[in-house]
């Protein structure tokens, strides 16, 4: 919108406050130097006042008008657009700043543009708030319906048979988990979010790393029937990452590898080396599961996004590992790829920037 369309007003109270003393003043002056130089009659003296009077008037108005009228309303409106909350693009005008007036129009388009954009930004966040909580009551709602469902079969005289007894606790005692794997990642995202937890980026030993990661989850491996295989990792190689941030990454790319996965199968973790250049390597999770199917792959690091979502909760997983994963990554700078072919298996892989990159 141009700042000329704006609703036009005719009357100037501005042009008429300046034009009135000036014409009083000139007039009155001009009738008493006719008056006392005795140069007209009285008469004629006031008539000439009064013709002087409407001309200067009239002359001053209409001067002050044209220069200021058009640029007055036209600020006023720009507030009145703010203040009913409506951001117009007002191309910028006016280019040229003749005086005082032309630089407050200016910064009003400014401020006008400023307000537009802080809006938008809060809104956005108060979407995505409302989205979030949403989520979240309803993530918290199934596990919770859970085990009020065994206590209740409990209280209504299960809990004498032994049998059902145990089998009961033990399924409110998986949800029980599931609510504590959900809180904890719900904390770690939030942290993420809201950029509370910063990344401590240090030289660390990816090798290390990846050892360790891969020995605390060796046991949960030959519980599903996966190995796990470590590729060649060079002992001394050392990228700049936050060490228990990329522990998570890989805690949370191997655990998916391994329960979406097929019994036999395996998880790799390696570096691919024809992608080692701009001083990153390339470091890859691969495993032989069920895959994902292109149309999933864009979302799959949405909040609470599940492919199959009965197959996640039977799991332990809360919908978060991936989300977490790509908000890592990004807090390092770095990148995450996913290829996958349903049934065949998947591949996630994050860059990562070496600490000396001569030496690779
Ligand atoms: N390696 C994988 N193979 C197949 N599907 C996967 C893999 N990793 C993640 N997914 C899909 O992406 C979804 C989101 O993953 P994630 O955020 O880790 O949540 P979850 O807690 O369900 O594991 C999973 O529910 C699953 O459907
Ligand atoms: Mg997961």
């Amino acid at each position: 919108m141009k700042i000329s369309e704006l609703k036009k007003q005719n009357f100037s109270a501005i042009s008429y406050r300046a034009a009135l003393p000036s014409a009083v003043i000139i007039s009155v002056f001009a009738f008493f130097l006719l008056y006392i130089s005795g140069t007209a009659e009285p008469k004629k003296a006031l008539l000439f006042s009064v013709i002087l009077f409407l001309v200067v008037f009239l002359t001053v108005y209409l001067i002050s008008a044209h220069l200021h009228t058009r640029r007055f309303n036209n600020l006023q409106g720009i507030i009145k657009n703010i203040s009913k909350k409506k951001f117009r693009d007002y191309h910028k005008n006016p280019e040229e700043l003749k005086d005082e007036l032309d630089m407050i129009l200016k910064r009003s388009v400014r401020a006008s543009d400023t307000v537009s954009r802080e809006l938008t930004r809060l809104n956005k966040i108060e979407n995505y708030r409302k989205e979030f909580i949403g989520d979240i009551s309803h993530e918290l709602k199934t596990p919770i319906f859970a085990i009020q469902g065994f206590i209740e079969t409990l209280l209504n005289g299960a809990i004498h048979d032994k049998e059902v007894n145990e089998l009961f606790l033990k399924k409110a005692m998986r949800n029980v988990n599931r609510l504590i794997f959900l809180t904890n990642d719900l904390m770690e995202i939030s942290r993420l979010e809201t950029g509370e937890l910063k990344s401590n980026i240090k030289d660390i030993y990816l090798r290390d790393v990846v050892l360790d990661v891969v020995e605390s989850l060796q046991y949960k491996a030959q519980e599903e029937d996966i190995e796990i295989r470590v590729k060649d990792f060079e002992k001394n190689l050392q990228v700049k990452a936050d060490r228990n941030q990329i522990k998570q990454v890989l805690v949370n790319l191997i655990e998916n590898g391994m329960k979406y996965n097929k019994p036999g199968g395996y998880v790799e973790i390696g570096i691919s080396d024809y992608k080692i250049s701009q001083g990153r390597l390339l470091l890859y999770v691969k495993d032989t599961g069920i895959g994902i199917e292109k149309k999933d792959l864009y979302r799959v690091t949405e909040r609470f996004f599940r492919v199959d979502k009965s197959r996640s909760r039977e799991k332990g997983g809360t919908g978060l590992g991936l989300a977490i994963v790509k908000h890592i990554i990004e807090a390092h700078g770095e990148k995450l790829f996913i290829e996958s072919t349903p049934e065949i298996g998947t591949t996630f892989s994050i860059t990562l920037s070496l600490s000396n990159p001569v030496l690779v």
